[in-house]
């Protein structure tokens, strides 16, 4: 976490995933090399070979972009997630040796600088008339070097959570970048179907992937919205009238759900005025923190208490549940909520506390389970 950074701790799943990893790019390659040679035998081994690496890197790319969202479908996909940072770096390796192969190959033999040449439009036959497709490459390349470079958690904590996430949430530039530079680009050029057929049902696939998860995370909110619940039992029982329930305002609690439906040491996420979080139950207790973790936005509330503290499901890091902030000498910190618990119900304050702010905890006695006057925490 935060405060020291040791170097990275090589597990047999790190390891098998880097294998597959590796071993699935250099069949790739194999392949693609063969094949070209099969099909198109005028291909020089220069421009196979530039072909080869960036269409690796925009390959690999879409898995990487897939991995979210397919997270968030299925946490069957996760331990794909912990190790999303070394097919980063590998992606923007491909894209570098394709880019210095472009150079090397197109824009080394004449008078211009190399890499001014870049802008100076095509030298490929038949898209000099059209859009300059290589900018698009060479801004996509900058912006993927500016993330592998600032993959590791040694920058997560020194450029500060939001700026780091800031320029992570860039790859969607880049892949537009990317989609743009390979259809001005290749499609003019090959002008083959082909091309035009995987590179649209790439897209298709990311963009799909994207709205299907974002319609079950907002599907998932307002069912987890109590707000949205009571405006609904209200519809159901008075249909006939439009009565709406006023929103909670900042001070009133909101009834988040039923003790009884939060399992012992792990959370349930509620959607407070648009923003998650995560209830708590632990030792007798209730309390509730942000559900975003301050290390890559993993959802806290899909973790469990271990050893006393709130542990993220994505890569441990841990946060106490009434601070929020995480055990010293560690330094992340996520809102808290403050909550009460009263007739065996869990009533949370929409309104978070800064990071780090403790909340009392409610505790969860027999009488605030059962609701018997004068047990009430409220
Ligand atoms: C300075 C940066 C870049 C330059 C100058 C550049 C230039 C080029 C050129 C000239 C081509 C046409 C090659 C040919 O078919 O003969 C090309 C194709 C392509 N580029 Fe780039 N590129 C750059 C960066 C990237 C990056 C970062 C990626 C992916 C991550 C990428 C992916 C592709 C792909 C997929 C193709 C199509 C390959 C094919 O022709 O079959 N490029 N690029
Ligand atoms: S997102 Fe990495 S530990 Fe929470």
């Amino acid at each position: 976490m935060g405060v020291e950074y040791v170097s990275v701790q090589w597990n047999r799943q790190k390891k098998f995933y880097d294998a597959v990893l590796i071993g699935g790019v250099a069949a790739y390659l194999a392949i693609f090399g063969v094949l070209t040679k099969m099909l198109f035998p005028h291909v020089t081994d220069e421009i196979m070979l530039l072909r080869a690496f960036g269409t690796a890197a925009f390959l690999l790319l879409h898995i990487i972009l897939c991995i979210g969202p397919l997270c968030r479908l299925n946490p069957k996909f996760l331990p794909l997630l912990y190790n999303r940072r070394h097919a980063g770096v590998t992606m923007f390796t491909l894209g570098l040796v394709h880019a210095a192969l472009v150079v090397i190959t197109y824009h080394a033999g004449g008078d211009t600088n190399p890499i001014l040449s870049i802008f100076k439009g095509s030298p490929l036959a038949g898209s000099i008339s059209g859009v300059p497709f290589q900018p698009f490459g060479f801004f996509a390349l900058l912006i993927l070097f500016l993330m592998a470079a600032t993959s590791h958690d040694f920058w997560l904590a020194n450029l500060s959570a939001p700026v780091w996430k800031s320029l992570h949430m860039m790859v969607y530039v880049a892949y537009a970048l990317l989609v743009l530079h390979v259809t001005f680009g290749v499609l003019q050029g090959e002008g083959s179907p082909l091309y035009v057929v995987a590179v649209a049902l790439g897209l298709v696939t990311v963009l799909g992937l994207h709205v299907t998860a974002a319609r079950r995370e907002v599907a998932a909110d307002r069912e987890n919205d109590p707000s949205t619940r009571r405006e609904e039992a209200h519809s159901e029982t008075r249909h006939s009238q439009s009565l709406v329930t006023p929103a909670a305002t900042e001070d009133e609690f909101i009834d988040a759900c039923a003790v009884a439906d939060i399992p012992e040491n792990r959370a349930r996420i509620v959607c407070l005025s648009g923003e998650r979080a995560a209830i708590f139950k632990y030792d007798g207790k209730v309390s509730a923190v942000s559900n975003v973790c301050q290390h890559q936005n993993g959802p806290l509330g899909e973790g469990k208490i271990v050893f006393g503290c709130i542990t993220c499901p994505w890569h441990g890091y841990q946060y106490q549940p009434d601070t929020g902030a995480s055990p010293p000498p560690f330094v992340e910190k996520v809102p808290t909520f403050n909550v009460r618990v009263r007739n065996g119900r869990v009533f949370v304050r929409p309104k978070p506390n800064p990071a780090g702010t403790r909340a009392e905890p409610a505790r969860i006695t027999e009488s605030a389970t059962s609701g018997k006057a004068g047990g009430l925490n409220l």
